[in-house]
């Protein structure tokens, strides 16, 4: 589909160059492209970081290790929260924080936000959390959770946060993978009016996690949860009589190169890997690219309405945006509770000039139609931008002419969990946008795209995305697994790094991205791995063989389906395929559930006993077959066929 798109647009050639009067005081103007790269992160990581020790060396390059700011010394925290308190700019709103519930709204100031993880982070001093020691968060979208992060930044206590729609067995993986002995957690979240238990999946979570020693308990709905004694503590207790003066809690002395957190995310195989994120580089990185792409003044009201489970909110509404002092919109719920204009609501009624979402998102609101957004005024929007999957040209056009009121650029920010921070994107003053195109690297990024054999493709052709050196925020490694490391990312092409997407540059150097080419879905720009759904399936006791592929899907991208063969020449039924679904839920969590199973006798394998999946791909797809005469069932193409869609 994104192919056939692209052909049409580039032979339709629809381009939108800067509007004046925002490339006259744009962040990034004239000249932005031809500095010198090094020359232009030393700035940034001088001016735009305030660091304890100043760094000495820029960088270390050692394929496949990279160092940034060597000898520089900072806390994340501190750049992110006090130093804007200690600069006179305590009464700036950090979050204009919106519950889900109507009404239920709190805005925080940098100073609300000091002293809020001032307070958290003593809390957590007083469960034995130090400089070191590895915390686990499992929470919803409330403004503790970018306190509980910022806590730990504080303390130099390295954070994992686990999205609150996985499962127990995918949070107590992690709390194991990373030695996490502290969980924060809440009762329950809002999630389309109803509470999730997220306490009791923790819980469940906790029994498989025996390094757990302490559970912190934020009280958000005021569910009843049950407390473990010795482990569970309620933080509303807990905090009661902390002090919340900075000095009574100072922020830990970090080298540039210690642990900031670990975001696990999917691979090609059945075991997510931690990406390690280290301080300096990271925090640089994130807020350099967050200042000059959303084009962040003093007054910007910034909303990125993303989870911040997943690396977007983590470089993109704490770090990156909390660095720069800005003014952001957090939202607790979905984009269609109590109705589907919510996100119009909220953009009106704070008056956002920034909005960065997800083409799944805008796909659905296009969907929905735009009389949600036509109820509200969003002339106070002056940017929009794209993140998670390739944007389709018809969503990015709806995008800018119904949201953006047909006069905002729209940025499609390219990057990933492993590069920390947006590597291909417009740059709103400067760049000629392309529906469809992220347009070019930023300066100091060397993309490439590759044929096989590892030579540059010609304009205009398909290849393999690479970065050909490195950049401040990227992955430092995969957490306790350097080998896999190495192979995932270095082994193809040597020294460059394996992106695992394909791309192709058009004549005038702007870059497509044209989804992954490797076992990894992207389904609602959440990246899901063949494998791990696989093996979730053959977890369940009916099921003999699985195989799961992605298809297209017109709102998330990608939708996943699986062919299952079940024991005992077992037929599959209605019931069957709702236990398997409910079974992968729990396993990895409601976002990895199949569109659709198909049951399946035998699945097609190539003599040598590999899942033909390219096949399985195109059944799936609706495409034609080519040479079958190795399937072993064909009755499985007419029943996916006659299989109507479940509901996701
Ligand atoms: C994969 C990374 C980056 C935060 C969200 C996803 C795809 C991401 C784009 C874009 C085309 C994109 C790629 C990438 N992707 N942004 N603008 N255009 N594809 O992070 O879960 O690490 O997924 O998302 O395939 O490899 P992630």
């Amino acid at each position: 589909m994104t192919d056939i798109n692209i052909d049409a647009l580039l032979s339709e050639g629809r381009t939108y160059p800067p509007p004046p009067e925002f490339a006259a005081g744009a962040n990034a103007g004239p000249g932005f492209y031809d500095r010198d790269p090094d020359e232009f992160w030393t700035e940034q990581g001088r001016e735009r970081v305030s660091w304890f020790t100043p760094f000495e060396t820029l960088r270390e390059w050692n394929p496949p290790y990279a160092k940034w700011y060597l000898g520089g010394t900072l806390n994340a925290c501190y750049n992110c929260v006090d130093r804007h308190v200690e600069a006179g700019n305590g009464d700036r709103i950090a979050f204009h924080w919106e519950g889900e519930p109507v009404g239920d709204r709190r805005d925080i100031s940098y100073a609300d936000l000091q002293r809020e993880v001032v307070r958290f982070a003593s809390t957590l001093k007083q469960l034995g959390v130090r400089k070191g020691t590895a915390v686990a968060i499992y929470m919803g979208m409330v403004p503790e959770l970018p306190v509980a992060m910022l806590a730990c930044a504080r303390l130099g206590a390295p954070h994992t946060v686990v999205f609150g729609g996985f499962s127990a067995d995918s949070l107590s993986g992690r709390m194991n993978d990373m030695g996490c002995e502290v969980l924060i957690t809440q009762d329950e979240s809002w999630r389309r009016g109803r509470p999730v238990p997220l306490k009791q999946t923790a819980d469940q979570a906790l029994a498989a996690a025996p390094g757990v020693r302490s559970c912190l308990v934020v009280r958000r709905t005021g569910g009843e949860v049950s407390m473990v004694d010795g482990r569970d503590v309620w933080y509303h207790e807990a905090s009661a009589d902390v002090p919340d003066d900075p000095a009574s809690c100072p922020c830990e002395v970090m080298d540039a190169e210690d642990l900031l957190f670990l975001m696990y995310t999917s691979g090609t195989t059945a075991r997510p890997k931690g990406i390690v994120h280290t301080t300096g580089g990271y925090l640089v990185g994130v807020s350099t690219t967050h200042h000059y792409i959303f084009d962040i003044k003093p007054d910007t009201v910034y909303w990125c309405a993303a989870d911040i489970g997943w690396i977007t909110g983590h470089s993109y509404i704490v770090y990156g945006p909390l660095c720069n002092g800005t003014t952001s919109v957090l939202y607790e719920g979905t984009p269609d509770f109590p109705d589907r204009d919510r996100w119009w609501d909220i953009v009106a009624r704070y008056g956002v000039t920034v909005l960065y979402t997800a083409p799944t998102a805008i796909r659905t609101h296009m969907k929905w139609g735009p009389e949600y957004a036509q109820r509200h005024d969003l002339s106070s929007l002056r940017l929009l931008g794209s993140v998670g999957e390739p944007i389709n040209p018809e969503a990015w056009i709806w995008y800018r002419k119904y949201i953006g009121g047909d006069r905002t650029p729209v940025v499609d920010t390219w990057w990933q969990t492993e590069t920390g921070m947006v590597l291909i994107s417009p740059l709103p003053g400067l760049t000629t946008l392309k529906p469809g195109s992220a347009t070019r690297p930023l300066p100091g990024i060397d993309a490439a795209v590759l044929d096989e054999r590892g030579n540059e493709v010609p304009p205009g052709a398909g290849g393999y995305l690479v970065l050909r050196t490195p950049w401040p925020a990227m992955l430092r490694g995969i957490f306790g697994d350097p080998e896999r490391y190495e192979q995932t990312y270095w082994s193809k092409y040597p020294g460059r790094y394996f992106v695992g997407d394909g791309a192709r540059v058009d004549e005038d150097g702007d870059f497509w991205l044209l989804g992954r080419i490797d076992d990894v879905m992207n389904v609602s720009g959440h990246r899901i791995s063949t494998i791990e759904v696989e093996s979730a399936l053959v977890d369940h006791p009916s099921v003999a063989e699985a195989a799961v592929c992605g298809r297209s899907d017109a709102q998330t991208g990608q939708a996943i389906v699986a062919y299952v063969t079940l024991k005992g020449g077992e037929e599959g039924s209605p019931t069957r395929l709702a236990e398997l679904r409910e079974h992968v839920a729990g396993k990895i969590g409601k976002l990895a559930m199949p569109a659709n199973i198909v049951f399946t006798p035998e699945l097609p394998k190539t003599r040598s006993g590999k899942i033909m999946r390219r096949l399985l791909r195109d059944v799936a797809e609706n495409r034609s077959l080519g040479d079958t005469t190795t399937l072993a069932d064909p009755a499985v193409v007419e029943e996916i066929r006659s299989r109507a869609t479940a509901e996701a």
